[in-house]
């Protein structure tokens, strides 16, 4: 089996799931730790008990440790310096969400990810649950008839502190990417429009938009609507969302913590028409969140393949975002 030699850049607190991935993973050998404070790099090193070199710049680590694959998770601000870095020198690229901090960025690390030759997969952890792959795989076989809408809600009150409370749209540009994948994975389908009026509520201790409602018009003609806070006081959903998908001959539902229900008309009598429960069967033996997520990008990579969150895919979730965004500063419908 080939060997990866990685080179981790940023030492933060998502470093520590990335690295304790790697360090069960046999083909993979980490070779170097990247941080703009050396220090955190040193001090990621003395814990994790790694004997490597530690560097403030990405260049110089590649071209000392001979590393072929970067992690980046350093803060998204530095993602498209990070993976343009890495791609230009030769190195594949697995990667935090955001790909970067607007459009232009993303689709210019896109550019230089397909001139390269070398792959970039991007971090959609979500996407990689057990229930979410149930749901998924049970749309898809049709058991609700063709899909007309989908339906999420986001209401959490995290009082996170930090930069987050003074960003100008902290919901749609922090958070959404995870649920807008989640639709695009679930539908299948890809987003052609975006209508999004974005606020902050009352009583929001955020500085920017802690609140959003969305509508995306999906490539098969359904509709896809979001409703989300991050100042959203009791009563809280999960952090996968609240779902409803309804279909020409049924519904299903899922909470994001328990295993998704479905009830399916029978007949054609009645006001309403009766229905009945179904099984939404688990087919998902693969692993959960990151790790589930860096399986699929080492499988991929090994087998030469684009992985499930490849840029060239996550670009259409990315889109979705900065789309949201356009359109709650303009008032208009976007085309996506
Ligand atoms: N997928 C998820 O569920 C999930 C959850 C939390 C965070 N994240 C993402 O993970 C990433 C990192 O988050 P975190 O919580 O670890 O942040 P953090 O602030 O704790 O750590 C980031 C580190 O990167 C370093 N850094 C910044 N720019 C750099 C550069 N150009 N070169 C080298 N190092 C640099 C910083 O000094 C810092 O030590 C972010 O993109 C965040 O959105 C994803």
């Amino acid at each position: 089996m080939a060997l990866h030699k990685v080179v981790v850049a940023g030492c933060g607190g998502m470093a520590n799931e990335w690295l304790d991935y790697a360090a069960q993973r046999e083909n993979v050998e980490i070779v170097g730790l990247v941080d703009l404070f050396e220090e955190a790099a040193k001090k990621m090193a003395q814990k994790r008990g790694l004997n490597v070199p530690t560097f403030t710049d990405l260049s110089t680590a590649l071209s000392q440790t001979g590393a072929n694959l970067v992690f980046d998770v350093t803060i998204p601000a530095s993602h498209k310096q990070i993976a343009t870095t890495a791609l230009q020198a030769g190195a594949h690229v697995f990667g935090e969400k955001p790909m970067a901090e607007t459009l232009a960025d993303a689709q210019e690390v896109l550019a230089v990810a397909s001139g390269s030759g070398k792959r970039y997969s991007v971090m959609q952890n979500r996407r990689y649950l057990k229930h979410i792959r149930a749901l998924s795989s049970f749309l898809a076989s049709g058991a609700i008839g063709t899909v007309g809408s989908l339906h999420a809600d986001f209401f959490l009150g995290p009082h996170f502190g930090g930069f987050r409370e003074t960003m100008a749209s902290p919901l749609i540009l922090d958070m959404a990417i995870h649920t807008f994948d989640q639709a695009r994975f679930l539908s299948g389908a890809d987003p052609v429009s975006v209508y999004c009026h974005e606020y902050n509520p009352a009583g929001s201790w955020y500085a920017g938009n802690a609140s959003a409602i969305c509508i995306f018009e999906m490539s098969d003609g359904s509709v896809f609507s979001y409703r989300g806070s991050w100042s959203a006081q009791g009563a809280g959903t999960s952090w996968e969302s609240d779902w409803r998908v309804t279909g020409s001959q049924g519904t299903a539902k899922w909470d994001g913590d328990n295993r998704p229900v479905a009830e399916v008309v029978e007949g054609e009598e009645g006001f309403i028409r009766p229905g009945k429960l179904v099984e939404v069967p688990d087919i998902w033996t693969g692993r959960e969140g990151h790790f589930g997520c860096l399986d699929n990008m080492f499988e991929a990579l090994e087998q030469d393949r684009p992985a499930e969150t490849d840029c060239t895919d996550n670009i259409k979730s990315v889109s979705m975002v900065f789309g949201a965004l356009e359109s709650a500063r303009t008032g208009q419908k976007v085309m996506l």
